[in-house]
């Protein structure tokens, strides 16, 4: 019989406990975008799970107090720019480094706007366009379900990844070089 589990916070797991955890977790950084014209504003987030490929949907969580968050549930749209390894200091903005909000995240880099209104980085390793088809509003963050309804990509490679509290590149090239490096030796030893 399936046992339905009461909400109930463990007192055995710390909130230090559960972060440690999770920083063994690599993430995918984006940005998300919401809003229009001067109204805009976008966060970083490792959050972006693909939910399903027919139809073509998404997850993100966004904490309900981020300011992204009413411009989303508001206007119905967000945008989803995949980080290519060298936009660090486009995570750190959209992070809100140095106090930058709103618009001003998005100086410095080049935007076009999507079909639905929301910008879309130039540079992206992939920039989608999404329409929310649902949120989940759950304990801090709204799970937003997101429908991809259009897509801007490039052919570069090397992405952005965040894991144990820093930036990580993802370079195939360049991890391939070194897997290289570490293999050819050791094929080479001969064994006595
Ligand atoms: C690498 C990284 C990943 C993050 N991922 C998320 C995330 O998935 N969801 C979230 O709500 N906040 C996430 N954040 C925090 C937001 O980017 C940050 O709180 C942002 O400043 C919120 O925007 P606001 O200042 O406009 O409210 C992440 C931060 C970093 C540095």
């Amino acid at each position: 019989m399936n046992a339905i589990l009461p909400f109930v916070t463990d007192p055995a797991v710390s909130a230090t406990d559960f972060r440690g955890a999770m920083r063994h977790l690599t993430g995918g950084v984006s940005v998300i975008t919401a809003g229009r014209g001067r109204d805009i504003t976008g966060m970083t987030v490792t959050s972006v799970t693909s939910l399903s490929v027919d139809p073509p949907t998404l997850i993100v969580s966004v904490n309900r107090d981020a300011s992204s968050f009413p411009l989303i549930r508001r206007l119905g749209a967000f945008g989803v720019n995949i980080l290519h390894a060298d936009q660090i200091d486009i995570a750190e903005r959209f992070a809100g480094k140095g106090g930058l909000k709103g618009a001003d995240r998005f100086a410095g880099a080049d935007w076009i706007t999507s079909v639905s209104g929301v910008p879309l980085l130039v540079g992206a390793l992939a920039a989608l366009d999404c329409e929310v088809e649902e949120i989940v509003e759950r304990h801090s963050h709204g799970i937003v379900i997101g429908r991809v309804r259009d897509i801007k990509s490039t052919t570069r490679s090397a992405a952005l990844a965040y894991w144990h509290g820093q930036y990580v590149a993802v370079d195939q090239d360049e991890d391939a070089a070194r897997l290289v490096e570490v293999s050819v030796p050791a094929r080479g030893r001969r064994v006595v």
